[in-house]
C-alpha cells in the first residue's frame, strides 16, 4: 500500500498511561503492523494527559498537539478520539463531546460502557458516528467484535467468562504456588500493570461485574447495569478453599455469567468452582475466557490475555484499523448493536438478582459458600 497516497486518520488521544503510553508508542512506530492493514495512514494528532510535567519515557514529536484539556482534546483537529482516561463523569463528558462535534470514538472503558454505553452509543448511532470499543472486555483478545460481527447472527442462551486478569492471577497463582497468599499475589499482578488503579475494583468484583453488563448488553439487547448483577469478589477465598478444589479437579475462579432462563436474564459474578475439564477451568494467570452458548452456533470458547500494557494496546489499535476501514470505505452511519439495548430492561427485574443454577457439589466437603458451577 503506497503511505504517500494514503488519506489520513488524525487521532486524538486521551490518556498516556500503562495502555495509553503504548498506544502512543506504536501509532509513531511506522513499523508496527497496524500501519499496513490502515487503508488510512494513523496520525497521532494530538494528546491529553492530566500531568503534562510527569516522566513517561516517550518522546511525542512536535506535530502532536498538547491539549491542555479534555474539551481542547475533543475540539482538536482530528477524526477520531480515543478515550483511555478511565472512569465514569469525565470520560462520558469527553465521549459526548467528541461525539457532539463528529469524532468517531474508541474507548477501552468498562465502567463507562456498563453505565452509560447504550446511551452513547444511540447517540454516536443518531450522529452518524462510530463507537468501538474491543479492550473493554478480554482486552486484546477478540471479544467484542466476535460477539458483534461474527455471533451478531446467533441468538445467545447463555455467557460464562473469566474476565478479570487480576483475580485470575491471585486464584491461580495461589494454587499453583505454595504458601502465596492473597496479598503477595495481588502485588504481584500490580507490578506486572494487571490490577486497576483502585485494586478493589478488581479484587471484589466490579471490574468483572462491569465487563458483564457490556457483554449482556451486547449478547441479550438489554440496559444492563452493574447493580443488576448478584457481585461476590474472592477477598474471602481461603488458600484451604482453593486446594480442596484442586483436590477434586476443580479450579476455583472468579466466573461471570449471565444466563437467559425462562425468560429471564440471570447476571452473577461470584467466585465459582469449574471443573478442571472445562475450558474456563484451565484458564490460568492473567488469562481470560468466555464461553458463549448460542441457538444457532452452538458453544464457541474464545480465550487470551485479558489485561496488560501490550494486549490492551492491542485492542485500541485494531479498533483504529476498524475504524479506518469504514471510513475509506465511504461508511456513513454504521448500526451499533449496543446502541439497541438503550431503554430495554423486559428481561430484568427482579430475576436478575436471583442466584444461578449450581452443579451438584462434587464432595460433602465442598458443600459449603461456593458453588460448583459448569459441569462438564
Ligand atoms: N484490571 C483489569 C483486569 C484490567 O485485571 O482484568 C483489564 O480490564
Amino acid at each position: 500500500m503506497s503511505g504517500a497516497a494514503r488519506r489520513t486518520l488524525r487521532i486524538a488521544l486521551a490518556g498516556l498511561g500503562c495502555v495509553g503510553g503504548k498506544v502512543a508508542e506504536w501509532l509513531l512506530d511506522p513499523s508496527h503492523p497496524v500501519h499496513a492493514v490502515s487503508p488510512l495512514r494513523l496520525e497521532l494528532a494530538a494528546v491529553c494527559v492530566r500531568d503534562p510535567g510527569k516522566a513517561r519515557g516517550l518522546a511525542l514529536p512536535d506535530s502532536v498537539r498538547m491539549a491542555g484539556t479534555l474539551e481542547e482534546l475533543a475540539a482538536a483537529d482530528a477524526d477520531v478520539v480515543v478515550e483511555l482516561i478511565g472512569g465514569v463523569d469525565r470520560a462520558g463528558a469527553l465521549v459526548a463531546a467528541a461525539i457532539g462535534v463528529g469524532r468517531d470514538v474508541v474507548t477501552a472503558n468498562k465502567a463507562l460502557l456498563a453505565h452509560r454505553g447504550p446511551e452513547l452509543a444511540a447517540r454516536a448511532e443518531a450522529a452518524g458516528r462510530l463507537l468501538f470499543f474491543e479492550t473493554a472486555v478480554g482486552a486484546g483478545t477478540p471479544v467484542i467484535d466476535v460477539i458483534e460481527d461474527s455471533l451478531g447472527v446467533c441468538r445467545v442462551r447463555s455467557v460464562h467468562g473469566v474476565v478479570n486478569g487480576t483475580t485470575n492471577f491471585i486464584l491461580s497463582s495461589m494454587a499453583e504456588r505454595a504458601g502465596m497468599t492473597f496479598g503477595e499475589a495481588l502485588a504481584e499482578a500490580s507490578a506486572l500493570g494487571y490490577a486497576e488503579a483502585d485494586p478493589s475494583l478488581d479484587v471484589d468484583g466490579h471490574d468483572a461485574a462491569q465487563k458483564l453488563c457490556v457483554l449482556a448488553q451486547l449478547c441479550f439487547g438489554q440496559e444492563v447495569r452493574p447493580e443488576d448483577v448478584a457481585t461476590t469478589g474472592i477477598r474471602h477465598v481461603t488458600p484451604s478453599e482453593i486446594l480442596d478444589g484442586l483436590e477434586h479437579r476443580l479450579a476455583l475462579r472468579l466466573l461471570a455469567s449471565a444466563e437467559l432462563r425462562d425468560g429471564r436474564l440471570r447476571l452473577a459474578v461470584r467466585p465459582a468452582y469449574i471443573p478442571r475439564t472445562h475450558p474456563l477451568g484451565q484458564l490460568n494467570g492473567v488469562r481470560n475466557g468466555l464461553w458463549i452458548d448460542t441457538a444457532e452456533a452452538g458453544g464457541i470458547f474464545l480465550s487470551g490475555p485479558g489485561a496488560g500494557a501490550e494486549s490492551s494496546a492491542t485492542g485500541v489499535l485494531s479498533d483504529l484499523a476498524r475504524v479506518a476501514r469504514l471510513r475509506a470505505g465511504g461508511a456513513t452511519a454504521w448500526p451499533l448493536r449496543m446502541a439497541r439495548a438503550k431503554g430495554r430492561r423486559g428481561l430484568l427485574g427482579a430475576a436478575a438478582e436471583s442466584a444461578l443454577g449450581n452443579a451438584p457439589a462434587p464432595s460433602p466437603r465442598l458443600r459449603g459458600r461456593i458453588e460448583t458451577a459448569l459441569a462438564d
